[in-house]
């Protein structure tokens, strides 16, 4: 190379480096909007199907005075240790204020039964919640969906949380207002329930075949002016996720802010 080439080439230099520097730094935005994009789970630019809402926007009773929300609010909690699967305490406080004017209350998943507890421990007296779980000796009735990439994950969570062998509320001054049915929510019949649930609350299993079967079921047992939950709304959870998404198209789905409650009013 001649002595003006090297020359030229010094030159150029900074300009390669800046040109370098300019397409990683494309390619990184790149990769991360389209793994934003994956995670999400629907179009770059599309606005979420699930609007994000204040607790006030769910139910105008969480509509905060200058102090703060009202004593209209409040409920008996427990607090989550983080070491079962079940509602945050803002979750659960959500749902046991709601649960505060219901008289039938459904659940799809009961796990240990702290939800079922707070939900019965908050409604009325004459209140009543029915509340469905696969067990040890019901575990072989779940149904896995072949063509699902994340049925095996799911079945498998479904055997851990289907170990408990007592409930939370077992032994309480609640316990008479609680029935328990133990077996698969594909195999139940919602029939005699059919337009009686002021509020039914959907966190059984989370594969998208079952939020979608406990979902059509949920429909048809809520009253008119009662409310359908989601839990689990978040990517980590496919099945929900993907299944709300697409629901958010056709029915008014709200996301409440900071939770993973999703919320519909029928
Ligand atoms: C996430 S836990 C429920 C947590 C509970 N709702 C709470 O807030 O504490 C999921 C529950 O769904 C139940 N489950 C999983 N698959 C099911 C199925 N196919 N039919 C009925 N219950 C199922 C599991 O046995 C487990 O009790």
């Amino acid at each position: 190379m001649s002595a003006d080439g090297i020359v030229l080439t010094i030159a150029a230099l900074p300009w390669l480096i800046a040109g370098g520097s300019v397409a990683l730094a494309l390619v990184g935005v790149t990769y991360g909007l389209r793994e934003r994009q994956r995670r999400k789970g629907r179009p770059l630019l599309d606005r979420s199907p699930v609007r994000p809402v204040s607790p006030a926007e769910v139910d105008p009773v969480f509509t905060p005075g200058p102090l703060g929300y009202s004593r209209e609010t409040e409920a008996v909690l427990i607090g989550d240790t983080g070491a079962t699967a079940t509602t945050s305490d803002t979750e659960a406080w959500l749902l046991s204020v709601m649960a505060k004017r219901a008289r039938r209350i459904f659940e799809f998943g009961t796990c240990t039964g702290r939800t079922t507890y707070l939900l019965a421990r908050n409604a009325p007296a004459a209140a009543e919640v029915v509340t469905i779980t696969l067990s040890p000796e019901t575990i072989e009735q779940y149904q896995p969906d072949g063509d699902d990439p994340e049925s095996a994950r799911w079945a498998a969570i479904a055997t851990r949380e289907s170990a408990a062998s007592r409930f939370f509320y077992e032994g309480t001054d609640v316990a008479a207002k609680i029935t328990q049915i133990l077996g698969d929510s594909k195999n139940f019949d919602e029939t005699p329930f059919a337009g009686s649930c002021d509020l039914v609350f959907i966190d059984g299993s989370h594969a998208y075949s079952y939020v979608k079967n406990d979902t059509a079921k949920a429909f048809r047992m809520v009253r008119r002016g009662g409310a359908v939950v989601w839990h689990d709304f978040s990517p980590a959870c496919a099945g929900v996720w993907r299944y709300l998404n697409e629901l958010g198209r056709t029915v008014p789905l709200m996301h409440v802010r900071g939770t993973r409650l999703v919320v519909t009013k029928r």
